[in-house]
């Protein structure tokens, strides 16, 4: 143990003080004061700051050694041994609330004394050192905690901003949803009024058309050749406007009705539409030798009608488009990718410029004149409405010279 300890000792025995003094240096410990008084132990214990007291209980003057030695721990940690004559109850029990590192009763021993001096010192400085460690576990565990709680704040802070962001996007993606419902609600009912307004446009110049085409061509029957020549053909050219005007309101009509006078979807077997579509085409296709052949067709939901006009305009368009040179070829073919069916009718025709390509689906948009090939350039415009009636898309692909393929989906809802 630590030879050194300097022991400071409360003893009114001046005798017996000073022979403890000289046993206790002897063995090598340093006691540097003697006090006789409970008072003077209190004032030395702070001036000299001892590594253990040994302490007389029944002193002269004021106070006890009990006393004293309850005011010295009370402010200092230093270890304290009674050393007494008197061991009643009593005392024992007050002095017990002290803590004392010991209690050695006189008359005693040397050796017992040393004994009882290296404890003391000794468990002192293990608990010490124990609640330094204490102390030490204390500060890191404080440490960590409030790195923790740094941690912590940082991660809540960083969850309330995302939450916030998440927030944001949610409002602008319902007020963005919110606009678009009105603006297709917008656009929905200006269309209907558009369809309306060509529809009922398109049906009220029926009526003076027919009077024109009707008196012009009797003008023609009556008065040909009794005018002159040139008002044979003024009648000749008011006769043919007439009528193409008449195909092409037929025509605006027919468009108006894909909207109007569609029929409920119904499970559509388009087998059987395409042998209608055949049928229909019969004429046509024979006066162009004209091969037309299909891989096998889907049953789909529907309106059947429109599946016959939409067929019918594109394997129409297919043969009619031809190359003079060529017999002309073309296939129709179903494909199911995801929740849509994807069809393609494919010509070995003349081909579109790319040029048209934008122009295709337009209303009386046609690259050829009438008298190359017939028609007034309303099939597409009608496939378009049709299919996009039914929820799908329709485009096309061409090469100049080649020939050109047609696609349109029908989405697959049995
Ligand atoms: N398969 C095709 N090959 C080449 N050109 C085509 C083909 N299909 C359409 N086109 C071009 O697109 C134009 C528009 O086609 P659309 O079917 O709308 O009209 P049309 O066939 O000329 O007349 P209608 O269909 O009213 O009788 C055609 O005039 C033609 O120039
Ligand atoms: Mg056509």
């Amino acid at each position: 143990m630590e030879m050194t300890a300097k022991i400071l000792i409360v003893e009114d025995e001046g005798i017996e003080a000073l022979s403890l003094q000289q046993k206790l240096k002897a063995r090598g410990y340093s006691v540097p004061e003697i006090v006789y008084t409970g008072e003077d132990a209190v004032k030395k214990a702070a001036q000299i700051s001892p590594d253990l007291v040994l302490m007389d209980i029944m002193l002269h003057g004021e106070i006890d050694g009990i006393t004293a030695a309850e005011q010295i721990r009370a402010h200092f940690d230093i270890p304290i041994i009674y050393i007494t004559a008197y061991a009643d109850d009593d005392t024992l029990k007050r002095a017990k609330i002290t803590e004392p590192y010991g209690y050695i009763v006189k008359p005693f021993k040397e050796r017992e004394l040393l004994i009882s001096i290296e404890m003391a010192l000794y468990k002192h400085k293990a608990e010490e050192a124990l609640r330094k460690a204490h102390d030490e576990l204390e500060i890191r565990v404080q440490d960590r905690t409030s790195e923790l709680q740094e941690v912590n704040k940082a991660l809540q802070a960083e969850i309330e901003e995302r939450k916030w962001a998440e927030e944001a996007l949610r409002r602008a993606r319902d007020e963005l949803e919110i606009r678009v419902q009105e603006r297709t609600a917008e656009l929905a009912r200006s269309n209907a009024e558009l369809e309306q307004f060509a529809y009922i446009a398109s049906h009220d110049l029926q009526e003076p058309l027919r009077m024109i085409s009707g008196f012009t061509k009797l003008l023609e029957r009556r008065y040909k050749g009794r005018l002159d020549s040139s008002a044979d053909e003024f009648i000749a050219y008011i006769v043919d406007g007439a009528a193409r005007m008449q195909r092409m309101i037929e025509d605006l009509l027919a468009y108006s009705r894909v909207g109007t006078r569609g029929k409920p979807f119904e499970l559509t077997n388009l087998e059987a539409i395409f042998e209608e579509v055949m049928t229909n085409l019969k004429v046509a296709i024979e006066e162009n030798k004209a091969e037309v052949t299909h891989d096998p067709l889907p049953t789909v939901m529907a309106d059947a009608a429109q599946m016959i006009q939409l067929l019918q305009n594109l394997i129409g368009n297919g043969t009619k488009f031809r190359k003079r040179e060529e017999v002309p070829r073309v296939h129709v073919r179903a494909e199911k990718k995801g929740d849509e069916w994807i069809f393609s009718v494919k010509d070995n025709g003349i081909g579109i410029s790319p040029e048209f390509m934008g122009h295709l689906f337009q209303l009386f948009q046609r690259e050829r004149t009438a008298d190359e090939y017939p028609g007034t350039g309303i099939g597409l415009a009608v496939c378009k409405k049709i299919v996009e009636r039914h929820g799908g898309r329709i485009w096309a692909e061409s090469e100049p010279g080649k020939g050109s393929t047609f696609y349109f989906t029908i989405p697959d809802r049995q």
